[in-house]
């Protein structure tokens, strides 16, 4: 196996921010064991990856020039991608069709691959072809207008349209009556939500309990990652708008019971590596499988990602080491049992702080008071920073990710909330029920 140099990650969120400095982690432990230093490249990064000692490089994350500069210059020879949108306009094809970067490993999939989560219609329908679980649905478009309202008219409320392509989480309406659902559907048809929803998926309504699943996936071989709880509502209680996210638990208390964790892998994540490759797609990169669990307990998937979560990325990578000596295997073709992901036993309950008026209009600029953590058992991970005349201000809906560390789901409840009385900006707002009632893993 080559080895490996320099890191770099894509992007300058929360997730980015848990990512570089996991495996920021990992390699200052290699370098003690006697390995060469691998530094960490951000781009464009935030202020807490800086202070974290990650080097942040400007750029966009869609230039692609830029990236390929940025590689060569830093002597990069592994680039892990943390959004989607990169990777759906692909960045992955376009490293492979550089000579000059022919070394480089890149963590996340190509064009064909991204499309699980860049087209909701494909997904589903590859779904279909693979028999994995899944809601019931039908697929619309402006000349199928009149099978959609028949299909509607056969489904209980509530009524579920999705949005084909990339929709930055505003594609889904879950909607209570049928003539709201049938306007909504004309609306998307008709572009009012936008070109990505001139192609809608409808489907089936499936109660449950969600859960967010997450692989490190190089083909047929994978490697699970700690599961984790999204709240997805902006207001206590799972009420108001959705959001991008606005706290994370990892673990989930039910998820190992019962055999659960098991038939994700037997029903949903092998069946999804064997499609993929039967469909001669190659995967290099995360999946993120959200699923919902059926009250008979069995998993659904509802939704699949071409990336790992935010904020659940900053809820599961506290718990775990050697990310980076399992992503340079993998990349490099090893088989799972030479370097397994080790997780601790230990939780992790991460809130977002939010400008005032998120996920709607906000306002960026506003200065942030946030002295440094003194606790080795809460972290601040960076989500919408930026530094103004030498002070950190806010520029993003989620501000800061808050997280707290403990062997007790309660106690790194605690922790987390305690560590925000510490931090204030104008307007700053969270949910006060993340990690509330939640369950320590039974495994
Ligand atoms: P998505 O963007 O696909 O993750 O959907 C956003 C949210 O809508 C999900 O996290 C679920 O809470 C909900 N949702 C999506 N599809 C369904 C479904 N078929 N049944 C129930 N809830 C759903
Ligand atoms: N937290 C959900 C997502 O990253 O899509």
């Amino acid at each position: 196996m080559e080895e490996l140099h320099n890191v770099l990650v894509i992007g300058g969120g929360g997730r980015e921010h848990a990512l570089a400095y996991s495996l920021h982690t990992d390699a200052l432990r290699l370098e003690k064991q006697g390995e060469r230093l691998h530094s960490l490249y951000c781009l464009p990064g935030n202020p807490g990856m800086a202070a974290d000692g990650i080097v942040c490089l400007p750029g966009d994350t869609l230039d692609f020039p830029r990236i390929r500069e940025a590689i060569l210059a830093h002597d990069i020879n592994l680039v892990v991608v943390g959004p989607e949108a990169p990777l759906v306009a692909g960045l992955r094809d376009y490293v492979e069709g550089q000579p000059e970067l022919a070394h480089v490993r890149l963590i996340g999939p190509g064009k064909l691959g991204a499309n699980l989560e860049g087209s909701k219609i494909f997904a589903k329908q590859f779904m279909g072809r693979h028999g994995i679980p899944t809601a019931n649905f039908t697929v619309v478009t402006p000349t199928t207008l009149e099978a959609g309202i028949q299909f509607l008219q056969g489904q209980k409320a509530p009524y579920v349209l999705k949005a084909d392509g990339l929709a930055a989480g505003k594609g889904v309406l879950i909607v209570e009556k049928l003539p709201e659902a049938i306007q909504a559907l004309k609306d998307m048809l008709e572009g009012k939500h936008g070109d990505s929803a001139r192609r809608v998926v409808i489907e089936e309504f499936m109660p449950g309990q969600e859960v967010s699943a997450f692989a490190l996936v190089n083909g047929t071989n994978y490697q699970m990652l700690p599961e984790a709880q999204d709240y997805k509502r902006a207001y206590d209680g799972g009420k108001g708008p959705n959001t991008g996210g606005m706290g994370a638990v990892s673990p989930v208390g039910w998820f190992h019971a019962d055999g659960f964790a098991e038939k994700v892998r037997k029903r949903i994540v092998e069946p999804t590596l064997q499609g993929l490759q039967e469909e001669r797609i190659p995967y290099l990169g995360f999946i993120f499988f959200g699923l919902m669990r059926s009250p008979s307990g069995d998993p659904y998937v509802v939704e699949y990602n071409a990336r790992m979560g935010d904020p659940e990325t900053q809820a599961v990578l506290p718990r775990i080491s050697g990310l980076l000596e399992a992503m340079w295997g993998i990349a490099n073709g090893q088989e799972n049992g030479s370097h397994r992901i080790h997780t601790e036993p230990s939780g992790t309950v991460c809130v977002s702080l939010v400008s005032g008026g998120y996920p709607g209009a906000y306002q960026k600029g506003k200065r942030i008071q946030l002295p440094p953590v003194a606790n080795s058992h809460c972290k601040i991970f960076h989500a919408g920073t930026s530094l103004e005349n030498g002070h950190l201000v806010t520029a993003g809906g989620r501000v800061l990710s808050v997280c707290g560390f403990s062997s007790r789901i309660a106690e790194a409840r605690g922790l987390a909330y305690g560590q925000i009385e510490s931090v204030h900006f104008d307007g700053m707002a969270y949910r006060h029920d993340i990690g509330e009632g939640a369950l320590d893993s039974e495994h």
